[in-house]
């Protein structure tokens, strides 16, 4: 059989939340078939399995990646796990998928990206926010220069009530490294920088709140796993940021999990061109006209890669597609990231090392 046409064989770590959805994704490609799970959890293991048909779950991920017949794995862990689990899989030879966010710090990620180097494997950081055709079409208008000169941009993800579950693995520090700058900030931020094709921050000058969750406000109840009601909250739940990219353009950054606000939910990228502006929310260029502006929805069209993540990550396996989310501009998020919480630690600017 040649290579195009094999069954690619995946296993998912971690069937919590979102390892759902790392199951069903990986239903929609005809050449992927999950053949293991990893999961800590029995009870959540064997649900997992018997819903989607997976034909083995065992409690230590490390047994899984000793089998030759396993192609990849996807992971669906808690953060502080993403750079150990992700580093094992790639040095046993599997292609890796990684949720976001990339590690709990850059240099984490940096040592996870040259373990993915070294085996000439497929590596993703999950960045699935990119993937919704809009976007993919809205990013190819704005490499087209439809926009003119991108100057600045602003990304947010703010929630009124939507902290994971408060003393979960998710408001505690030293497993989930950050709050929703980690959480959802990771996303807009990736998708803005995506959008725009400049990953190439210079300095950033950030804030971070906890102004809900330690008094017990702002639950969101998102996720599975256990939860430590002695736990002390101890991640942000509002953060802020201007990057100043090198370029000279800037971007702004807001998340939060719990804000006093009128919507349950407010996300958006919104891009400043000097010919003209857009946003994904909805998506939509914004040109100036002879008399007034008027908005032009973005189409889905023919998207450049599979909407769905997993079946792009196993095309990518295939050698049918090329990543969409490079490793390196998932090492540059987090490199942004990591300056946001030292500028709000210090009090300073952070300056980001030319590369
Ligand atoms: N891309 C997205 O839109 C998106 C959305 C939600 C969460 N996430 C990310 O996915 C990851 C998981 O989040 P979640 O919401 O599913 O969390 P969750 O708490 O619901 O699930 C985590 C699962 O991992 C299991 N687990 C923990 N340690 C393990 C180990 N050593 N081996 C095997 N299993 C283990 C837990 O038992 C649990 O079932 C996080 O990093 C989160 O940031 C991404």
């Amino acid at each position: 059989m040649s290579a195009k046409e094999r069954t690619i064989q995946v296993a998912v770590i971690g069937a919590g939340a979102i390892g759902e959805a790392h199951l069903q994704g990986f239903q929609s490609h005809p050449a992927a078939r999950v053949v293991a799970l990893a999961e800590t959890n029995e009870e959540r293991a064997r649900t997992a399995c018997e819903k989607y048909g997976v034909p083995e779950a065992v409690s230590d991920y490390r047994d899984l990646l000793k089998r030759d017949d396993l192609d990849a794995v996807s992971i669906a862990l808690p953060n502080y796990l993403h750079a150990p689990v992700a580093r094992d899989a790639l040095d046993a030879g599997k292609h890796v998928m990684l949720d976001k966010p990339f590690a709990t710090n850059a240099r984490d990620a940096a040592r996870v990206l040259d373990a993915a180097r070294r085996k000439k494997v497929v590596f993703m950081v999950g960045q699935n926010q990119r993937f919704p055709p809009e976007r993919q079409k809205l990013k190819n208008l704005v490499a087209a220069g439809k926009l003119g000169e991108v100057y600045h941009a602003e990304a947010f993800w703010l929630r009124r009530a939507g902290i994971p579950r408060i003393g979960s693995w998710f408001t505690q520090k030293q497993f989930a490294g950050g709050g929703c700058a980690y959480d959802i900030g990771v996303h807009m931020l990736d998708l803005c920088l995506h959008l725009i094709g400049d990953f190439d921050a210079a300095a950033v000058s950030g804030r971070t709140f906890a102004k809900f969750g330690p008094r017990g406000l702002g639950n969101g109840g998102w996720g599975r796993s256990e939860i430590d009601p002695q736990a002390k909250f101890d991640v942000e739940d509002f953060a802020v940021a201007l990057i100043k990219m090198r370029s000279g353009r800037t971007v702004l950054l807001r998340a939060s999990w719990a804000a006093h606000m009128l919507e349950r939910s407010a996300e958006n990228v919104i891009l400043y061109g000097t010919e003209a502006g857009a946003t994904i929310n909805p998506p939509q260029l914004i040109l100036p006209g002879p008399k007034d502006y008027r908005a032009v929805p973005v189409p889905a069209g023919r998207p450049t890669v599979n909407p769905e993540r997993m079946a792009h990550f196993v095309d990518c396996i295939l050698g049918r597609a090329e990543p969409y989310v490079k490793p390196e501009e998932s090492l540059r998020v987090q490199r942004i990231l990591d300056a946001l919480y030292r500028s709000s630690e210090t009090g300073r600017e952070v300056r980001i090392r030319a590369e």
